[in-house]
């Protein structure tokens, strides 16, 4: 038997209504906030992460699933990556359309995507190594902490739509990449006297950007990464205020956080603001929905002109795992049939399906039997699908061209012509 691949699933039709739920109030918060969708390839030249999200981060090192496309055979091949995330990706989108070409000052480009993405991690409960986000990004020429704040409160916004309402909003700010440079000389100064204590891993952010062994997950360097230096305390002047203001925007909105200053985020790209939304219960240790924060600067790094940009992603997979029993169940529920037709006899059975045909066209979910049921066995179908009605089409009814509707989660049966139908659902 061949079965899916290791951290890969298949996402089943039961859980599916609950997928389509938070992507349909995804889509309604960034209508509300003025994201238009943007659909990108699932593989992009591998260069566009290694200088994006950059050579340091765990991502780049070790969980891309990188191969060499010699599709044509006159070339040397090219090397190509399944997409790890999503941010790189937009902003190369961004600079190849010249998005910005036509910008006022302070106009911005905002975007969102929905899709699967792929890192070889280790698999466990919420973790896999293809997952699916849903994100967004601002970008323009305007840093304005007020654009975080925003985008913090559409995020506030649809996690009470969905019913999760059990989280904490984490925030920091990594400073400015340009400024980082003396915390970074003093960073490793802190580091060294105990560099044999750490993990083979940290032994390599050391040699390449010190302030990645903040990623670290092991027991050990954890106890060690405590006692280091946080960026948060030597922040810029400028960046200083940023995050002021920013702290005071999300104030004002009444939205709590907490200051996380260990929290650097495992990308590269981040400048400044950065954050992250974690569920306080029920995800165990993947308990991460939301990450994002401010990336000024990539653009650059990927040859486009300067800009500002900010930006999430949330994991739709750990989102489904978070969404409330309740909210679960009336989603499921919402997705099953309204009417399942039982018909008894060949003339009924070919009447049914004229019936089913003008239901539908009325924006019914119908499902027909096309197999031949004694009535009670029929009935028992209708509820084992968690239909709501049975509608009972025999001889007498085709003859009468009045069906009888019979509501089964009651036990109520009434008869009624197709128009009285049709209006009972409208
Ligand atoms: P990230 O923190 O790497 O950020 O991922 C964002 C979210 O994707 C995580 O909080 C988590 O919910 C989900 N996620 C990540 N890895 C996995 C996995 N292996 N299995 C299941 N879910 C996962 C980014 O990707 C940035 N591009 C976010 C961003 C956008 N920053 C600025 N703009």
């Amino acid at each position: 038997m061949i079965q899916t691949i290791r951290g890969t699933r298949d996402i089943l039709p039961e859980e599916i209504a609950l997928w389509h739920r938070i992507e349909a109030v995804a889509s309604e918060g960034f209508r509300r906030y003025g994201f238009r969708e943007i659909r990108t390839p699932i593989i992009e030249k591998t260069e566009l992460f290694s200088r994006g999200v950059g050579e340091s981060s765990d991502i780049v090192n070790k969980e891309m699933y990188t191969f060499t496309d010699r599709a044509r055979e006159d070339r040397a091949g090219e090397s190509i990556t399944l997409r790890p995330e999503c941010t790189a990706s937009v902003v190369r989108s961004y600079i190849q359309h010249r998005m910005y070409a036509d910008h006022s000052p302070g106009e911005l480009t905002k975007l969102y995507y929905i899709g699967p993405m792929f890192r070889r991690e280790r698999p466990q409960a919420g973790r896999y190594r293809q997952f699916f986000q849903v994100g967004a990004e601002v970008l323009g020429d305007s840093d304005d902490p007020a654009i975080e704040a925003e985008v913090i409160e559409m995020l506030d916004w649809f996690l009470g739509e969905l019913k999760i309402t059990d989280t904490t909003l984490l925030i920091n700010s990594v400073g400015d990449a340009t400024t980082r440079g003396d915390y970074l000389v003093g960073l490793r100064e802190a580091i060294e006297p105990d560099l044999e204590s750490y993990c083979e891993d940290c032994h390599h952010r050391y040699a390449t950007n010190a302030l990645r062994v903040f990623d670290c997950k092991n027991e050990a360097c954890r106890a060690l990464i405590s006692r280091l230096p946080t960026i948060t305390e030597s922040l810029d002047e400028a960046s200083r205020e940023h995050f002021a203001q920013f702290r005071a925007h999300l104030d004002a909105r009444g939205i709590g956080y907490t200051v996380r200053p260990e929290m650097v985020r495992g990308l590269d790209y981040y400048t400044r603001t950065a954050f992250e939304i974690v569920a306080n219960s029920g995800l165990g240790a993947q308990n991460t929905i939301v990450g994002g924060g401010r990336y000024d600067g990539l653009s650059e790094t990927l040859g486009g002109p300067p800009t500002k940009g900010f930006g999430f992603a949330f994991g739709l997979d750990r989102l489904v795992m978070a969404l409330p029993e309740s909210e679960a169940a009336s989603r499921r529920a919402a997705a099953a049939p309204e009417i399942f037709i039982v018909s008894l006899g060949d003339e009924a059975r070919a009447h049914a399906a004229l019936v089913a045909r003008e239901l539908r066209r009325a924006g019914i979910a119908v499902l027909l039997d096309f197999s031949e049921r004694k009535m009670k066995k029929a009935l028992a179908l209708a509820d084992k699908l968690h239909a709501r009605h049975a509608l009972i089409i025999g001889e007498n009814e085709t003859a009468s061209r009045r069906y009888g509707l019979k509501n089964l989660a009651e036990g109520t049966q009434e008869s009624l012509a197709i128009d009285e139908i049709i209006a009972k659902f409208a």
